[in-house]
């Protein structure tokens, strides 16, 4: 059959046939096109995309802005190796990322993926303090390579079966007040882990996501990254602030951890600051970044030059069209409707939350945050894509649903998303 004439069933089918099953994808809709927070898949059919492809379209599907940065960089050249003959358009990306990054004489360095600049932030968080440790948290998600598996804190699907995991990794659960879990119990169990597991002396660095994102959208309480912080200086351990998800203007501030006034010593992005091209840094202190040698730090693709042009067209694109305040609007239309929703459901929707625009709410059985109803989640997903709109999930659980828009959303197709959602809720919950 020619593939034009081929519709999502028979994609799917010709899929499972040339990819592993653990590759899977979430709905059997495969794209054609997409336009700022609109897509269309092969059979012609559009969706409003709550999903933003997890986090990365901040600025929309194809903003015209990033296509004319990646096209101009494309006629010029597509590769010459950072490590070999740099370009301005790297040096560039990293003077403004060392300028918004809430780090004084900061330093960067670029890499491909989100789990890539994981696993540099702590090569690098090890080779600056010359310890092994690490500390991460309960339902964190860093990535799927061998390392980030290992500070990863959720079992299925990211660890099963993957194991062993590199050593002297530790885990303290994240206080996810909703859970039960406050601050001071976070902070109790991380002395415990200095008392039982590793003393605080052997630690190079505590990993933490400011709002937990595949862990189910938690953000830290008020005061916990102060705690962190002053925890880690009475120690000499690092604090790396994982701001994969949380990163550039998604959260309301260009980083979440902004909100606390609290300076992490590294921090990670990736997703979001490139628009869809696969580029992700390593922010920190210059003290720490400078520990690992010269060429311990690098890889073939690393800040390639179309993912730096297009990283320097969306920094452009955030602070011409005000996308920090955008994402504070979108964020509390986002809320006002999920609140209508708990309003009408209140035994069903335990939990509605968010910071700026990444928004969730808790689906539960009988109002118990106890008893997470993971069937809801996933009917209302797979209804919501029926009806034209892309809806994730997440948690640890699998019983969040996450909205992650483009921050550049048109307001009435936020609205007619929004309606989509009510009515697939509708549907999924009864009257
Ligand atoms: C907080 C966080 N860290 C790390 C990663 C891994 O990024 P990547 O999938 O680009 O390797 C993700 C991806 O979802 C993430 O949300």
């Amino acid at each position: 059959m020619a593939s034009g004439d081929m519709n999502n069933s028979d994609w799917q089918q010709r899929k499972a046939k040339a990819f592993a099953r653990g590759m899977g994808n979430l709905f059997p809709v495969f794209a054609a096109r997409a336009r700022n927070a609109e897509l269309w898949d092969v059979e012609g059919k559009r969706y409003i995309d709550f999903g933003a492809g997890i986090a990365v379209v901040n600025t929309g599907h194809s903003h015209p802005a990033v296509v004319a940065a990646l096209h101009e960089q494309l006629d010029a050249f597509s590769h010459t190796c950072i490590m070999v003959t740099p370009y301005p358009a790297a040096v560039e990306l990293a003077e403004k990322l060392c300028a918004v990054a809430p780090i004084q004489d900061a330093r960067a360095i670029f890499v491909s993926t989100g789990a890539e600049a994981v696993e540099n932030a702590i090569k690098i968080a090890r080779a600056a303090t010359g310890r092994p440790g690490v500390i991460a948290f309960s339902g964190g998600f860093h990535g799927r390579t061998n390392l980030c598996m290992g500070l990863t804190g959720k079992v299925v699907p990211y660890k099963k079966g993957f194991g062993p995991f590199t050593p002297d990794i530790y885990h303290a659960p994240f206080p996810a007040e909703y859970l039960g879990v406050t601050g001071a119990d976070s902070l109790a169990a991380l002395e415990q882990l200095f008392q039982s597991e590793i003393e605080p002396g052997r630690v190079a660095a505590i990993l933490i996501e400011p709002v937990q994102g595949e862990g189910g959208f938690y953000p830290v309480p008020d005061g916990f990254l102060e705690s962190l912080r002053s925890l880690c200086n009475q120690h000499g351990i690092l604090l790396v602030a994982d701001e994969i998800q949380t990163g550039y203007a998604r959260t309301g501030r260009m980083f979440a951890i902004e909100y606390a006034g609290v300076e992490p010593d590294i921090l990670t992005v990736a997703k979001g600051i490139a628009g869809g091209f696969p580029i992700a840094a390593v922010v920190g202190r210059q003290a720490v970044m400078d520990g690992p040698e010269p060429g311990g730090l690098g890889g073939t693709y690393a800040g390639s030059p179309l993912g730096c042009a297009a990283g320097l067209a969306v920094l452009d694109v955030i602070e011409r069209e005000r996308l920090c305040d955008r994402a504070i609007q979108v964020g509390e239309r986002l809320l006002t409707g999920l609140r209508e929703l708990q309003a009408r459901y209140p035994d069903r929707v335990g939990d509605v939350r968010g910071l700026g625009a990444m928004v969730a709410m808790e689906l539960v059985i009988d109002g118990d945050p106890a008893r997470p109803d993971a069937a809801l989640a996933k009917a209302l997903c797979s209804r919501a894509i029926e009806s034209g709109l892309i809806l994730l999930s997440c948690g640890v659980r699998g019983n969040v649903i996450r909205i992650l828009t483009p921050l550049t959303i048109e307001m009435e197709h936020l609205e007619e998303g929004l309606t989509i959602l009510a009515d697939s809720f509708g549907h999924c919950a009864g009257p």
